[in-house]
C-alpha cells in the first residue's frame, strides 16, 4: 500500500528561549550556533534531506532574524566572490531557501505546542505533514526524519521519533505507553504529556520529530489545555490513537537536548568533532579538558 508522500514540514520556532539568557534577549534561540550554522539550519537540512519540499515556519515577535538568514544575500555572495572565496559562497549558498519554499505565520501568544501547530492549519492543508522541534537535533548522516519517513512508507499512519530515558525525568518529555514492539519500531499505545515518574506508563520519551495526519489539527481545534496548563500537542496525539496506525521509531544517531545549556554545549563539541575540517583539533582541544 502506498501512503501520501510527507511533503511539508512545520517548524515552531516562537519560544522564547528563557534557558539561554542573556543571549537570548535580542537573538532568537533557534539562531544559536552548533559548530558552523544555526539550530534551526540543521533541522531545515535534516528535513531537506527526507525529501520535505515546503518549510512553514511558526515564528513570533523578534523573529525576523530566521526568515532573513534562509534569504539569498547577493552582496555577500559577490564580496566572497571577488575575494576567491568559493567554499564560503558554497555554504552561504547551501543556506538558501528557494522560490516558494518557506512559509510564515505567527503565533500571537505563548499558548503551547499545540497552538503552534494549529497556527499552521491551512499552510498545512489536508495532508499528512512532519514537525521538527529546533531544540532537538539528531546527529546521523541519514538523518532522524528521513528514517521515519521509511518507517511510514511501511506503516501508514503516524509516526514520532522515540527514546529511553531515565524514569527521574518523565516528567520533562511526552511518553509513550507502549504496545507491540517489532525490532526499533514499537506501537503507540498511549501518550501522556510530561507524568511525573510515578505516574509514567513506561520510560520511552518523545523527541521532537513527528509525521502525523492532518485530523490532529481538527483535535487541536478544541483548544484544550493540559500539562503546564498549555494546549498540548500530546493531548491531541493520543486522541487519534486507534484511529490508524500509531507508532514510535527508536532512531539511529545521538539525539541532543540543545534546549538545555548542557545539551548545547555537548552538541557544539559532538558536531565540532564530526566535523571534517576541524574534527581533529577539536579532539586536541578536548584532551586539555580532561
Ligand atoms: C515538547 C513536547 C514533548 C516532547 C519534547 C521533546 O516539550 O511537548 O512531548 O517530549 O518537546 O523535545 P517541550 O520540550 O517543548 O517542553
Amino acid at each position: 500500500m502506498t501512503h501520501k508522500p510527507i511533503r511539508k514540514a512545520v517548524f515552531p520556532v516562537a519560544g522564547l528561549g528563557t534557558r539561554f539568557l542573556p543571549a537570548t534577549k535580542s537573538m532568537p534561540k533557534e539562531m544559536l550556533p552548533i559548530n558552523d550554522r544555526p539550530l534551526i539550519q540543521h533541522v531545515v537540512e535534516e528535513a531537506r534531506k527526507a525529501g520535505i519540499e515546503e518549510f512553514i515556519f511558526v515564528t513570533g515577535r523578534q523573529k525576523e532574524m530566521l526568515e532573513e538568514h534562509f534569504d539569498f544575500q547577493p552582496e555577500l555572495e559577490q564580496t566572497l566572490e571577488s575575494r576567491g572565496k568559493n567554499d564560503m559562497v558554497a555554504k552561504v549558498r547551501a543556506s538558501e531557501m528557494k522560490a516558494g519554499q518557506l512559509f510564515l505565520t505567527r503565533q500571537p501568544k505563548p499558548l503551547g505546542l499545540g497552538h503552534a501547530i494549529w497556527c499552521a492549519k491551512k499552510l498545512i492543508g489536508d495532508e499528512p505533514f512532519a514537525i521538527l522541534l529546533p531544540d532537538d537535533l539528531v546527529l546521523h548522516d541519514q538523518g532522524c526524519l528521513s528514517q521515519m519517513v521509511d518507517t511510514y512508507n511501511e506503516k501508514g499512519g503516524n509516526v514520532i521519533a522515540v527514546k529511553e530515558v531515565p524514569r527521574a525525568d518523565t516528567s520533562k518529555y511526552g511518553i509513550v505507553d507502549i504496545g507491540a514492539v517489532e525490532g526499533n519500531i514499537t506501537e503507540v499505545k498511549g501518550l501522556v504529556e510530561k507524568p511525573s515518574p510515578e505516574d509514567a506508563p513506561s520510560t520511552l520519551s518523545v523527541v521532537g520529530r513527528y509525521i502525523l495526519q492532518p485530523d490532529v489539527l481538527d483535535h487541536l481545534a478544541a483548544f484544550e489545555t493540559g500539562a503546564g496548563n498549555e494546549i498540548q500537542l500530546t493531548d491531541s496525539m493520543a486522541k487519534m490513537i486507534g484511529d490508524r496506525a500509531f507508532h514510535g521509531l527508536k532512531f539511529a544517531g545521538q539525539h541532543y537536548d540543545c534546549g538545555s545549556r548542557l545539551g548545547f554545549i555537548e552538541a557544539n563539541i559532538a558536531y565540532g568533532l564530526a566535523d571534517t575540517e576541524i574534527g581533529d583539533n577539536v579532539r586536541d582541544i578536548l584532551k586539555n579538558y580532561s
